[in-house]
């Protein structure tokens, strides 16, 4: 067809762009890659073939890594670490700096590569994945300048292994290499053994930046190198991919004390309300569901309409669908391109076709003949526990159930596992503002889909994983404050062997939904002074007690949605309780502990208690200005539940340096009380129970850390466990939070001083938060 008929007719005509620099680029290096170690590519050894899937050709053989290649690798980023975090922040930006600049000077050879290599439509490629690395580099090199002045506590985890999946191989290998570096860390990062080119011309990059040897490293292969990363001595993990991967991973590094940030799957809801402007909904599906063929972790692949629009607007989605040109990924008229691989196609096609329910419609556009192609596909009336409403399907496969009222759309929304991302078209801002917070949602869209920037975090919740890419947030996946902890000494509780015993009982009981309960058990044990004088008895906590308060802690959720004003109020009046009654606790306190430090401690409990009196109102969320029309609200929201064994040390500052930021941030607490001295605790149940503390938000268990934990740590409906006990439960602990992939704070047995500065602040806040950011429509 020529230009001028197709002027003439308004025909489709083909745009193709040319791949013949890249395939000319690979051709340079030979077609066969090594490793990028230590600022080299090594000498290729055994491997794989990289294919296009759009045609099936072999574009380039990659090397499959040995344990020794990783074991290299991670020697060579050990080693340039200390330097690259010593040459500061201004000079680590340059650098930054000058990879954005690269990355923008090879934009185009960078895109059609990565077309090649994973047959996403060049449209896409050049507008989106390629831009938002470049925009990431910038960001970053902007933070890597700004960090000695506004992270003046943080220092570099140091060697970081990064793993990335194939879907966006360059964009996930910029979200993970730009903070490290910027932040002083060094890398070794894994692309997917689908999608490794980009990564490896952005190695070549970095050789072109003069970027010292060391701080980046490649090295390719499939799973099984992945595993080598996770146990190689690396100080944390970032990685994106399968929910069944990231929980191995999880487990994998339990009680190792390398960091992990998981960023997993998602089945994310598109929530379309009658008032919608149904047109910019439809197109906007088109970005939610048929961007990248589907294989995208936020994707909008559970469309839930209402049903008043429901027939109208599946009509309009069918006519759009039947508009989508699926084809040679190189076409810049193209809309849909290759998915990834044979594998993803017979994984999608399978799960398809071992759907029986609700009514299938596919798009009848035009197929290529061969290449990993699947058509545009809408599944209708389904129900909500059918296997195609909660799997992740990963590609261009649509499902679709009604909802009647704006509540049945909340709870259709959060009946998923997941917890990525939510879009909301409604043109009501009060409907469309009132949703968003009740989606269980790290990232929701208002009137808009599929949006990402550098500067706002992106990340989930529930087992789509934790910890935050990109903005402020996303910066302490890469960071750990500064200092040198010392190890946890374990605290011998006192013995009474020969004392006379009490004929009166003295046991005090667990403090559970706002009611002092007997432990399950029946269970106590005794609890001596220094001086060996028997002080009391305290309840074994067993796991249904753990089960109980959770289940009280559940039934509190109204304290979520509480004001940070009242919350204030109430923690402000917890002191003066506490205050009114401080003698008596500072002799109790010496009673357990032995010596006088008691009345300090009960000063220092009190002003604690007003720290987060005084943050409960103040920790508030941003606004990023990000560069689409918009702004993206970073909301600070609770966890939910969070359990937290508390110090052995400090057993009342402790218990309240645990309670007190969680519940100011409006979580519900199970709290595990110092396990030599439980009877602070105890008392101090008596205060909550004549504060305005609505029963259930603060549950007292006391007895061995090591018997709870992993039933908290296990618990699906626990959202995060803390553990700062004498006990280093943290392998246990991080192992059985794989369970619902909750997010753990745990000592790894060191200690903290809690009477200081390290006690209290932002840190606790921030475990006691999650960011969600929401996209809203802003000015022009
Ligand atoms: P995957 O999770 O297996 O692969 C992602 C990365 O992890 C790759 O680099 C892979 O080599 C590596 N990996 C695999 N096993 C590993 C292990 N045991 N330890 C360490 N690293 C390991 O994902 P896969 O199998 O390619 O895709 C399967 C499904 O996962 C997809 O259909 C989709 O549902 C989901 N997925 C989600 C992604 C997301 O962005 N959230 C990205 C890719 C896949």
């Amino acid at each position: 067809m020529t230009v001028s008929q197709i002027f003439e007719t308004m025909d489709y005509g083909k745009a193709p762009e040319s791949a013949a620099e890249a395939l000319a680029w690979l051709v340079d290096q030979g077609s066969r890659f090594g490793h990028f170690i230590d600022g080299e590519f090594t000498k290729p050894g055994d491997g794989f073939d990289s294919r296009n899937p759009a045609t099936g050709e072999v574009l380039a053989t990659l090397t499959q890594a040995t344990q020794s290649d990783v074991d290299t690798a991670v020697k060579a980023a050990r080693k340039a670490q200390p330097k690259w975090e010593k040459l500061g922040g201004h000079g680590r930006a340059r650098y930054l700096y000058a990879l954005a600049r690269l990355l923008q000077k090879h934009s185009r050879l960078f895109a059609v590569l990565e077309v090649l290599d994973n047959g996403k439509p060049i449209r896409e490629a050049r507008d989106i994945d390629v831009p938002l690395a470049q925009r990431h580099f910038y960001y970053h090199a902007g933070m890597a300048q700004l960090m000695e002045s506004e992270l003046p506590d943080a220092q570099a985890l140091g060697v970081c292994g990064q793993i990335i999946p194939w879907n966006f191989p360059l964009l996930m290998l910029a979200w993970k290499i730009a903070p490290a570096l910027a932040m002083g860390n060094t890398v070794v990062l894994k692309p997917a053994e689908y999608t490794s080119l980009t990564a490896l011309l952005f190695a070549d990059i970095c050789r072109q930046a003069g970027l010292p040897k060391g701080v980046v490293n490649i090295v390719t292969g499939d799973g099984a190198v992945g595993e080598m990363i996770v146990s190689a001595e690396v100080d944390k993990i970032a990685f994106t991919g399968s929910t069944a991967v990231g929980r191995r991973i999880r487990e994998a590094t339990a009680g190792s004390g390398k960091a992990l940030t998981l960023e997993l799957g998602g089945k994310s809801p598109y929530i379309v309300f009658d008032d919608a402007d149904l047109d910019s909904a439809v197109e906007g599906l088109v970005d939610a569901i048929w961007f990248n063929q589907g294989q995208v972790c936020c994707a909008g692949s559970r469309l839930l309409v209402h049903e008043p629009v429901a027939e109208a607007f599946y009509a309009k989605l069918r006519n759009r669908m039947e508009k989508l040109r699926v084809g040679d990924p190189l076409d810049k008229s193209i809309d849909v391109g290759a998915l990834v691989d044979p594998v993803q196609l017979k994984s999608v096609s399978d799960l398809v076709s071992a759907n029986t329910a609700g009514e299938r419609f596919t798009a009848t556009a035009a197929m290529p003949e061969q290449g990993c192609f699947y058509p545009p596909t809408l599944i209708t009336g389904l129900n909500p526990a059918d296997t195609l409403m909660q799997e992740e399907i990963f590609g261009p496969v649509l499902v679709s159930t009604t909802f009647r009222t704006p509540l049945e759309a909340v709870s259709l929304a959060n009946n998923t596992r997941y917890g990525l991302a939510a879009t909301v078209w409604s043109e009501n801002i009060n409907l469309a503002l009132d949703i968003a917070p009740k989606l269980a949602a790290g990232i929701v869209w208002i009137n808009g889909t599929n949006m990402m920037d550098a500067a706002a975090g992106f990340g989930g919740v529930r087992e789509s994983g934790f910890g935050r890419e990109g903005g402020w947030e996303g910066l302490a996946g890469y960071t750990r404050p500064k200092g040198t902890a010392k190890p946890l000494k374990y605290i011998e509780p006192f013995s009474g062997e020969g004392a006379p015993s009490d004929p009166i009982d003295r046991t005090a009981k667990l403090y559970i939904g706002g009611k002092q309960s007997r432990p399950d058990s029946g269970y106590s044990a005794p609890v001596w002074g220094k001086s060996g004088a028997l002080l009391g008895h305290a309840s074994l906590a067993s796991r249904k007690d753990v089960r109980n308060a959770v289940e009280a802690a559940h039934a509190a959720k109204g304290w979520s949605g509480t004001t940070g004003h009242l919350r204030a109020q109430i923690l402000y009046y917890v002191a003066e309780n506490l205050a009114a009654r401080s003698d008596e606790f500072a002799n109790r306190l010496n009673d357990l502990q032995g010596g006088k430090s008691g009345a300090a401690e009960v000063e220092a409990a009190i002003r604690r208690l007003f720290t987060y009196a005084a943050w409960a109102d103040k920790y508030d969320g941003q606004i990023h200005g990000v560069p689409i029309r918009g702004v993206a609200l970073a909301m600070k929201e609770p966890v939910g539940v969070i359990g937290a064994l508390c110090p052995a040390e400090a057993p009342l500052l402790g218990l309240i340096s645990c309670m007190a930021p969680a519940i100011a941030m409006g979580n519900r607490v199970i709290l595990a009380a110092s396990e030599p001295f439980p009877l602070a605790a105890t008392d101090f149940a008596q205060i909550l129970e004549t504060s305005d503390i609505p029963a259930g938000v603060v549950n007292i268990l006391t007895g061995p850390h090591a018997d709870l934990a992993e039933p908290l740590a296990r618990h699906m409906d626990v959202d995060a466990v803390w553990s700062f006990g004498a006990a280093d439960l943290s392998a246990v602990i991080e192992k059985a939070a794989a369970s619902n992939l909750k997010r753990t704070w745990v000592n790894h047995g060191m200690a903290r001083n809690w009477s200081e500065a390290e006690g209290e602040g932002r840190a606790f806040l921030q475990a006691a938060t999650e960011v969600k950011n929401v996209w809203i429509p802003y000015g022009e």
